[in-house]
């Protein structure tokens, strides 16, 4: 079989297979969903663009995919965040790097934004699918929305004859997306037009990109059903905290190796992801100060125990910086060159555009040093008296993937098995009526039964309520046991 991919190098497959391997043993989610529909194969027809970091985690949910019936095609949703070698195990399959068997992806630690947007355009253009739209992708599964926002943009323009020239403050990476779809325009007027008609839905990870479709909803613009997978209670309140509380100090060990143990940390931002950050931050010995603009997260984090403040106030005395906003201009270059002298600056949110990098750039005479890929020194009035440097952290992008390898296993379990039957949600109810041009959450029994595939792992024994309770508390025996106001 002879099939079109892009990766760094296939014969890492051996590599990245054996470390499939091991993570299939911490996604106990995921291997029991397999256990389930293996057989009977609900995502048959499914033809899955998806874009989402490719990491070794996100192998074994390609895999399990593919395991209940789908086609896929695959890319990262990040430039950075790629593992080599799980890419090439997927790609690989069960053939060899000769003879590869598994599935397209597109994917490489290191990518250009021109290459990151062509990967995008190419797992949503499935080969034949020119002559017959009946080959192209139904569904697509994403992180952050860049897929998504692909469709939406190359339909708007279709719709309007042309893609408009860019503006002068439009970003670098927006000229990019206009240049892609200019000349898929050219090429074919109704490719994207084409493409959406056939989406029966999206499935979106996280924060950032469900707030784009919530946005698109509220607009009357969204061109498809989406299940909204951040806000199952057992995605964003275990992957979003408990997964940073891991990935964050690995990213900032491997990038640095700094001791946090006593240092000043400031972490702007305190919803599930800033939470998860500064309990690390905590853990590891730092004082840790907050930023916050919303004052129930504001109190919280007071309660928790944290000193809360501006950035402002902390600018010159924090040693590591670290956003979890969502937001744009969290960290802007006028607040870097107050920064003591090696502070380090990451971003764990998923757009680079919370730390003002452009603004960096410009600071009049810096000079930027290449410690390592994906870690940078920018050094401020070189070769003067006031000479001193700050060290950011895979160019401002986030860097639980750029500097480390994401989330462990076993809370990616809980955000891909709730992936997993999102997509088989919105594929085996498409023309049922059921899914509108909305944005929904899976229902509670289904997040309650994501938890209850990962209890037997970590030894958990539940305690059973008696007909009697489930009475008195108004709920059935078996669940759902909270209502859906309930926060957890
Ligand atoms: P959230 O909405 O729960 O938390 C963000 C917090 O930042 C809110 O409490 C908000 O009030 C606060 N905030 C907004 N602007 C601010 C500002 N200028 N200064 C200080 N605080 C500000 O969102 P969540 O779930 O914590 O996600 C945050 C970001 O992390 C999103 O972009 C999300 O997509 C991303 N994410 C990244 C992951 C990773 O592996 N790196 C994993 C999960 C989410």
């Amino acid at each position: 079989m002879t099939f079109d991919y892009k990766v760094k190098d296939l014969s890492l497959a051996e590599a990245g297979r054996h470390q499939i391997r091991l993570a299939e043993h911490e996604m106990p989610g995921l291997m029991a969903l397999r256990a389930e529909f293996g057989e009977s194969k609900p995502l048959a027809g499914a033809r899955i663009a998806g874009s989402l970091h490719m990491t070794v985690q996100t192998a074994v949910l390609i895999e399990t995919l593919t395991a209940l019936g789908a086609e896929v095609r695959w890319a990262s949703c990040n430039i950075f965040s790629t593992q080599d070698e799980a890419a090439a195990a997927v790609v690989v399959g069960n053939g060899t790097p000769e003879d590869p068997q598994g599935v397209p992806v597109f994917a490489w630690k290191g990518e250009t934004l021109e290459e990151y947007w062509w990967t995008a355009e190419q797992i949503l253009t499935w080969p034949g699918a020119d002559t017959n739209p009946e080959l192209g992708p139904n569904m697509i599964l994403d992180d952050g929305g860049d897929a998504t926002l692909l469709v939406h943009k190359g339909v708007e323009f279709e719709a309007a004859g042309a893609v408009p020239a860019a503006a002068a403050e439009d970003p670098e990476e927006y000229r990019i997306i206009l240049d892609l779809l200019r000349a898929s325009l050219a090429a074919n007027p109704n490719k994207w037009t084409g493409i959406a008609g056939r989406l029966l839905g999206v499935t979106e990870e996280t924060t950032t990109g469900v707030h784009r479709l919530y946005q698109l909803a509220e607009q009357g613009k969204l061109l498809f059903p989406a299940i909204n997978v951040n806000d199952s209670v057992t995605k964003s309140k275990f992957d979003n905290k408990y997964g940073i509380r891991h990935s964050l100090p690995d990213g900032l060990n491997r990038a640095t190796d700094v001791l946090m143990g006593g240092k000043v940390a400031v972490v702007c931002g305190y919803g599930d992801v800033g939470k998860g950050a500064a309990e690390a931050l905590r853990g590891q010995g730092a004082r840790v100060v907050v930023t916050e603009i919303d004052p129930i997260c504001a109190l919280q984090a007071a309660m928790d125990g944290y000193q809360v403040t501006t950035l402002d106030k902390v600018v010159g005395e924090g040693h590591i910086f670290i956003t979890t906003t969502g937001n744009k201009d969290v960290i802007m270059a006028s607040d870097m060159v107050k920064m003591r002298d090696k502070a380090i600056v990451g971003n764990i949110g998923h757009f680079d555009n919370e730390i003002d990098m452009a603004g960096l750039a410009q600071v009049e005479g810096v000079k930027k040093i290449e410690i390592k890929p994906q870690v940078h020194e920018w050094v401020f009035d070189a070769g003067t008296e006031m000479e001193r440097s700050i060290i950011v952290l895979s160019e401002g992008r986030l860097l639980n993937l750029g500097n480390a390898t994401g989330h462990p296993s076993f809370v990616m379990s809980n955000s891909f098995a709730n992936q997993t039957i999102a997509q088989i949600e919105l594929f085996t109810k498409a023309g049922t009526g059921e899914y509108a041009k909305q944005v929904y959450v899976l229902p509670k029994i289904l997040d309650e039964k994501v938890a209850r595939l990962h209890l037997a792992a970590l030894g958990v024994e539940l305690t059973e309520l008696t007909k009697e309770q489930a009475e008195y508390l108004d709920v059935d025996v078996a669940g759902p046991f909270k209502p859906d106001h309930y926060r957890y």
